[in-house]
């Protein structure tokens, strides 16, 4: 069976794993850059660029190591060239050309955000696998992405064929909760405070607003300055301290009830749009409590399976990279040196 190294540098999680058949991992490694941005509010690229530069061949050298295997042994080098981060990609990737020139291995371009798709599938897939079960997703899926960097719905036929239905038409939902994060002093990256201080609020104190763009578009920039005019008043200057009434877990409550509310929303609309068989949410905002919940609920009511990644699977990773680097490879999806990053995706 197929042993994939995959590598991950688009924006701010150094990452690298060996992956078995598409499912089985190996081995891995994610040095985070929380920290280097923390005092930013944010990703600064070229300060994400170099700590990639210094920390990828370490994350490498030590998922090999714990993966027991060798170069050689390897069958495919999978490596994410779009969307992200230019500079971020182009580390990881001339890193894989270097590698595919000196083993002879295939080089197999891979989408970030296809790899999250894939990644949602993953735990299904190998525990299918190891029963002897087959591990066939019910075709089509109605995919929600959710991330810092991205909100989309995609039709997803197979691991490796996905065509975008909707998208954000601002800002993505994590980065929203980023946003609302830095604005109550709770610190980068928001979205787990948010997660964490919602639990002890309100969802009903603040009717936040749930923008319904065209289609199936999303749009979180008018939450946002909800959010910002309910904890600093109105007409606040900019660096306004927040209102002394402002209840910090019912603000919280209540931005991410509404985030929820349209998401949950979209992907049941595109469900049945494309008449899915079952539904992924993946991306980091995946690992969000509420959203987990109120997805599974709605499924249910449904009676659509819903596939959902472990946490370490949900956040940027290389697993996902790897595990999709299989079929892109079964499907001969090579590419020669001349390989270029993307920073933008369809
Ligand atoms: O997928 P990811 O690691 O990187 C991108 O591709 O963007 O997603 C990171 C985003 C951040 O905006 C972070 O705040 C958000 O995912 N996030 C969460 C949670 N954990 C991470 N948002 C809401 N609730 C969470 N528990
Ligand atoms: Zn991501």
């Amino acid at each position: 069976m197929n042993l994939i190294l995959g590598l991950e540098t688009s924006c701010d999680e150094t990452a690298a794993a060996v992956v078995r058949g598409g499912v089985e991992c190996l081995g891995q490694r994610v040095a985070s850059q929380v920290d280097l941005h923390a005092r930013f509010g944010g990703v600064i690229p070229e300060i994400a660029s170099r700590s990639h530069l210094e920390a990828l061949f370490p994350a490498i050298e030590e998922t090999l190591g714990e993966a027991g295997v060798t170069l050689a042994q390897l069958d495919g080098l999978a490596v994410t060239v779009t969307p992200g981060l230019v500079g971020c990609l182009l580390v990881g990737l001339s890193t894989a050309k270097g590698l595919a020139i000196s083993t002879g291995l295939p080089l197999v371009p891979v989408n970030h955000v296809h790899g999250h798709i894939y990644g949602a599938l993953m735990p299904w897939m190998a525990e299918r696998r190891a029963r002897g079960e087959p591990e066939t997703p019910p075709w089509p899926l109605a995919s929600l992405v959710v991330s810092g960097g991205h909100t989309s719905l995609f039709e997803s036929r197979s691991p490796t064929e996905h065509r975008r239905i909707a998208r954000t038409i601002d800002d993505a939902a994590g980065e929203a909760y980023d946003k609302v994060a830095a604005l109550m002093g709770l610190g980068y990256p928001g979205g787990p405070a948010i997660d964490r201080l919602a639990r002890d609020g309100d969802p009903r104190a603040y009717d936040f607003p749930r923008s319904r763009p065209g289609g199936l578009d999303f749009s979180f920039s008018g939450l946002k300055t909800a959010v910002l005019h309910a904890v600093r008043g109105p007409n606040a200057p900019r660096g306004a301290p927040l209102l002394p009434t402002v209840h910090k877990a019912d603000v919280a409550a209540s931005f991410q009830a509404a985030v929820v509310d349209i998401l949950v929303e979209r992907l049941m609309a595109a469900a049945e749009r494309i008449g899915a068989g079952g539904l992924v949410v993946s991306g980091g905002v995946a690992a969000n409590s509420a959203l987990r919940a109120r997805a599974a609920a709605e499924a249910g009511r449904r009676g659509l399976p819903l596939f959902l990644p472990t946490h370490a699977l949900a956040t940027d990773n290389a697993v996902m990279i790897a595990g999709l680097g299989h079929w892109l490879l079964a499907e001969g999806r090579t590419a020669g040196l001349e390989l270029d990053v993307l920073a933008r995706a369809d």
